[in-house]
């Protein structure tokens, strides 16, 4: 630090005394160079960038981890520029740093908001190491299409689970103080319904009515923003016609006026120069014009504000109090952050890696984010004293680098442990491993090596598929509009089962699958996600039986890929299907001509219902759920009400169940879902243990938004569910009165 640093912190000065005295001293230049992020994936940023630093025209930089140079890009903005104004230092760190935990959407399969805190904590530390100081992340787009890539990097479809996670994430990586050792500032994105993408194909366009916005893809950023997040990213897609970018109603009136949002927006890749792509505006200006005045208020990689920002200050077009309150809140973040006390990091904090303490982290995350969700005549557990020979075949059982997912930039694939490693580790010389990989990958064609695997499936007790899609079918830019298994996998199934051994199937990928052409030639399926470092060892504990599943399901999945959105919380429609009204295609011959075939919404050549609904999710324990009752049968606006349930574990193993508890508002002054999830709590259960389990449930719960836009709680008849997943029956009403 520079010993006549005008920024060391005064001892009663506050953030926004000391952002104050800062602006005052800064001139428009700099104050357009705070609004710059810079790509500095480059080992010569120091001088590629230096002249650039030196002179006050860069505010953060993204992409380097490499601790030297991030010290040295950090030590020439601050003690060779006038103002020695520190720099953000931003990377998507997603779903771990070195150390990878499974993808979001499998650490949304645990339910677990502590062990999703932790696992952010890890990253943070390990990213902390690297001279990082902000990550872009949590992505918490509610995600209801399979097809697109990036339903990977979400906590899934629904708002409550999107949310909590949300806040376990953004603590996560924040910690309880930005300025502690460790802790690294988030960045919710994108904002908003990112994830309602026309078919799925990603930066495509959105068009979501507000009531929809407000009531299903606004909730998690509100709970980030409520959760002291320090920035908020748009999306790069059209919302409305107005593309996030430039949108003020995101921008302005949902995040600054309604929610008092005291961050920084950061605009996503090159995203304000897109506006002209989008058709929005007819050049840079314009668009550095849309994007500030709409509320962006640092640009990632683009040079439309260093360009133009300057210039349209002075011409007028932009006051300087819109310039000065971006600045202001990018300053706010590096005084909370303590950049300006910590000056650069000591490479002795690069060896911070968090070490033993990740990889724990890892494995109990991997562990519960595994979702059980066929177990036919309890063909799983396997037990090691009872089998002599275990034949492991296919493209993903030793992949060190596809089980880490999508958005692994940092992630060291020599760290990961693979399922045949972590399965020969576990069963030793006590059980004959037979191995063929089958398909050089899971989108292979060529079946020539299928009869080497059908070999040693007929010689073996058991046979052990990994099936799924490599990280490069997941992701960014990465839709799929068929979500089955890719290549020949169907038919390597198919092949194994003809030779009459049993067969599990275990399943990575960073999607919902279409597995209704497999899941009867498999006798169990585990679906592992991607499931990071460790899903090796986790994948293996849960084969043998060392721990019981408990993942639920974070997103529906659908039978075929043409049913698709559909997700738990639907509208009830005006026709609901029903079983007694659904026919198959192939059945149509049974009726005369134009008999009504059930005038529903449902569709002719599939059944209406999911292959396997939200929140599903099967145990070796054997969970019962009895007596749900309520405090009372009326709630006054205003109270709350507890709803509990019996819970007993009729199994012979203990096991987690994941409790969840659902409403529905059968009848409001707008249509509500058919189920919403309210509460739900991770719960472990010894044999035959019963346990009562409480939810408090409050009217404020039962709020929604309504035709007008504002927050709203009516009076009424509500119906609770409580279960093991989005299809529980046990069922109490309640009745909500009105205050007076
Ligand atoms: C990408 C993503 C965004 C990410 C950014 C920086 O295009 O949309 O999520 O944080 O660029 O890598």
């Amino acid at each position: 630090m520079r010993a006549n640093s005008p920024d060391r912190p005064k001892d009663s000065a506050t953030i926004e005394e000391r952002v104050a005295t800062l602006l005052a001293r800064m001139t428009l230049v700099e104050k357009v160079g705070q609004l710059t992020l810079v790509d500095a994936n480059d080992a010569a940023a120091p001088q590629s960038l230096g002249d650039r630093l030196r002179a006050g025209l860069v505010g953060g930089v993204l992409n380097q981890v490499n601790v030297e140079i991030v010290n040295e890009l950090q030590r020439i903005a601050v003690e060779e520029s006038r103002l020695g104004i520190p720099l953000m230092v931003g990377r998507d760190v997603i779903h771990g740093f070195r150390t990878i935990m499974p993808i979001p959407l499998g650490q949304a399969a645990t339910w677990n908001r502590e062990l999703v805190r932790e696992g952010a904590r890890a990253a943070a530390l390990e990213a902390a190491g690297a001279g990082i100081n902000w990550t872009l992340a949590p992505m918490i787009d509610i995600s209801r299409d399979p097809r697109w890539g990036r339903i990977a990097e979400s906590f899934g479809e629904c708002v409550l689970l999107t949310s909590e996670l949300a806040i376990a994430m953004v603590q996560g990586f924040q910690g309880k103080d930005l300025s502690e050792t460790g802790s690294i500032a988030a960045c919710a994105k994108h904002f908003a319904a990112y994830g309602a993408v026309e078919s799925g194909r990603d930066y495509a366009s959105t068009d979501v009515s507000e009531t929809e916005l407000r009531n299903v893809y606004l909730p998690p950023f509100k709970a980030a923003v409520d959760a002291g997040v320090t920035s908020l990213m748009p999306s790069f897609s059209d919302l409305n016609g107005v593309p996030a970018s430039a949108n003020e109603f995101l921008l302005r009136q949902v995040l600054r006026e309604e929610w008092n949002f005291d961050g920084f927006v950061v605009s996503d890749w090159d995203s304000i120069r897109q506006l002209q792509v989008h058709g929005l505006t007819e050049n840079d200006q314009e668009s550095a014009f849309e994007a500030a005045n709409a509320g962006v208020d640092m640009e990632m990689t683009g040079d439309a504000y260093s360009e133009h920002l300057a210039g349209l200050v002075e011409a007028g077009r932009i006051s300087l109090q819109v310039i000065d309150a971006a600045v202001g809140k990018v300053l706010a973040a590096k005084f909370r952050l303590g950049l300006f006390e910590q000056g650069t990091t000591t490479v002795a904090e690069a060896g911070q890696v968090a070490g033993e303490k990740a990889l724990a982290t890892a494995h109990a995350l991997a562990l519960q984010s595994v979702v059980l969700l066929k177990n036919d005549h309890g063909a799983l557990p396997l037990s090691i004293d009872a089998l002599n020979s275990v034949a492991v075949i296919g493209p993903l059982a030793d992949a060190p680098y596809e089980q880490l997912g999508t958005w692994i930039f940092d992630g060291d694939p020599g760290l990961s442990v693979t399922p045949l490693s972590a399965i020969q580790g576990l069963v030793g010389d006590r059980i004959e491993l037979r191995y063929v990989r089958a398909m050089e990958n899971s989108r292979s064609r060529t079946n020539d090596t299928f009869d080497d695997a059908a070999a040693i499936a007929k010689e073996s007790d058991v046979a052990v598929l990994f099936l799924g899609e490599e990280s490069i079918l997941s992701g960014e830019a990465h839709s799929r509009a068929d979500i089955d298994l890719p290549g020949d996998q169907a038919q390597l199934v198919r092949r194994i089962r003809a030779t009459g051994t049993p067969v599990i199937g275990v399943i990575l990928a960073g999607r919902p699958l279409t597995l209704s052409n497999v899941v009867d030639d498999l006798d169990a399926i585990l679906f592992a996600w991607h499931p990071g470092t460790m899903g090796g060892p986790a994948i293996a504990d849960l084969l043998f039986g060392i721990e019981s599943p408990s993942g639920k399901l974070p997103t529906t999945f659908p039978r075929v890929v043409g049913q698709i959105p559909i997700y738990y919380s639907q509208k009830n429609t005006g026709k609901p299907p029903s079983n007694d009204t659904v026919v198959h295609i192939d059945d149509i011959d049974t009726f005369a001509p134009q008999t009504s075939l059930g005038m529903t919404a449902f569709h002719l050549d599939t059944h209406f219902t999911p292959l396997f609904p939200f929140g599903y999710g099967l145990s070796y324990a054997q969970f019962e759920y009895r007596n749900i009752r309520a405090t009372a049968p009326e709630v006054r606006l205003g109270d709350a009400v507890t709803v509990s349930v019996e819970l007993t574990n009729r199994g012979v193993v203990a096991g987690d169940e994941v409790v969840q508890l659902y409403v529905r508002d059968p009848v409001a002054s707008i249509t509500r879902p058919i189920r919403e999830l309210k509460d739900f709590r991770r719960v472990r259960l010894e044999p035959g243990q019963t346990i009562t389990i409480d939810f408090e449930l409050h009217t404020d719960d039962l709020a929604f938004y309504g035709r007008d836009g504002q927050l709203t709680t009516e009076a009424g008849e509500f119906h609770v569910w409580i279960g093991g997943s989005s299809e529980a029956q046990l069922r109490t009403d309640l009745r909500l009165v009105s205050g007076n």
